[in-house]
């Protein structure tokens, strides 16, 4: 038992990051079921879709999961009542100021994490009375910091400013790197793109095959002016390039984003103009597998690092 799996009363410190679009109930519920902490994105749900995952993932697992919330979307107040409403015990922000919503939820029984870019977040965290905090490298899926900091920069710096447990993400798909990231400080690691390439994930079928197709170098981290995010270099990446190339101002950018992007390519499988969110180790998976074949490949792999030795 370490300082995460004591925290969520887990069995391996593995917690599958809230994805909007590809995070729902069955995703959630199979990644706690095979002994990590599985998260619902409530990013991409109205508020009753949220309440609906909810009540299917409790009938789908007897084990802990929690939902994501990405502040930055309308309607967080509601959904943060059906939370407390449905009983979850576990809640991640992320996208926003921690001290909004921490001391609400923890009057309420709620376990909160939160995700930080930079270890000035961290401590800012830390401060607004989170549990825990997941501390996200350059290299991560979804939407990101505007410093180009890597994992294996952050871990370090943040683990030197905070107490609290430390979450790692960004680049971590192996128990390699599982290993390299708690060498580094981290109590346990959030992974969202080897998840995002499951059965059980809810992105659409199309989605999943560009992923593994994707090579290294496929992703880009773009759209800084407005919310920053790792994308694939896709035709609707080609058009944010040729914006840039012509200047465009913060309003043209966002109007070409427009709305829903993200469901368009990740949920409805539109490659052309969707935005398709991945991480940069995209690159190292080939293949959709089970998320019971993850979890079972990333414990092996991890307790035979444990094994390595160095000759020098
Ligand atoms: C498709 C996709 C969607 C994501 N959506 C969210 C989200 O809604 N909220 C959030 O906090 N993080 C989101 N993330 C970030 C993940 O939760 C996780 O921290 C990140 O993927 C870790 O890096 P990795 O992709 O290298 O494993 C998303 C990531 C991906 C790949």
């Amino acid at each position: 038992m370490n300082r995460i799996t004591f925290l969520f009363n887990i069995k391996y410190p593995i917690i599958q990051g809230g994805m909007i679009w590809n995070s729902g109930y069955k995703l959630a519920s199979a990644v706690s079921n095979a002994g990590g902490l599985g998260l619902i994105g409530a990013g991409s749900m109205y508020p009753e879709v949220l309440r609906e995952h909810i009540q299917k993932c409790k009938k789908a697992t007897n084990k802990p999961f929690g939902v994501n919330v990405p502040m930055l979307y309308p309607n967080v107040e509601e959904i943060m009542n059906i939370i407390v409403d449905e009983g979850v015990k576990i809640v991640f922000t992320s996208a926003g100021n921690p001290k909004t919503w921490t001391n609400w939820l923890k009057e309420r029984g709620i376990t909160v994490v939160h995700v930080v870019s930079s270890s000035k977040f961290a401590l800012k965290a830390q401060e607004a009375g989170v549990d825990a905090v997941v501390a996200e490298g350059f290299e991560a899926g979804g939407h990101n910091g505007r410093e180009e900091t890597t994992t294996l920069t952050l871990i370090p710096m943040v683990k030197k400013q905070i107490q609290i447990p430390l979450i790692a993400a960004g680049g971590i798909a192996t128990g390699k790197a599982m290993h390299a990231a708690m060498i580094l400080g981290a109590d346990g690691v959030q992974m969202g793109t080897r998840f995002a390439m499951t059965f059980e994930s809810s992105a659409h079928q199309a989605f999943k095959d560009t992923l593994v197709a994707s090579q290294e170098g496929d992703t880009y981290l773009t759209l800084k002016e407005l919310a920053p995010v790792r994308l694939i270099k896709n035709d609707f990446f080609n058009q944010v390039q040729s914006a840039y190339e012509k200047c465009a101002t913060k309003e043209d950018l966002i109007t070409l984003l427009g709305r829903a992007r993200a469901k368009k390519g990740m949920f409805e499988g539109d490659l052309v103009e969707g935005e398709l969110e991945i991480g940069q180790i995209v690159g190292l998976i080939d293949q959709i597998q089970s998320v019971d074949e993850v979890v079972t490949e990333i414990m092996n792999d991890f307790n035979q690092s444990l094994k390595t030795t160095f000759d020098f």
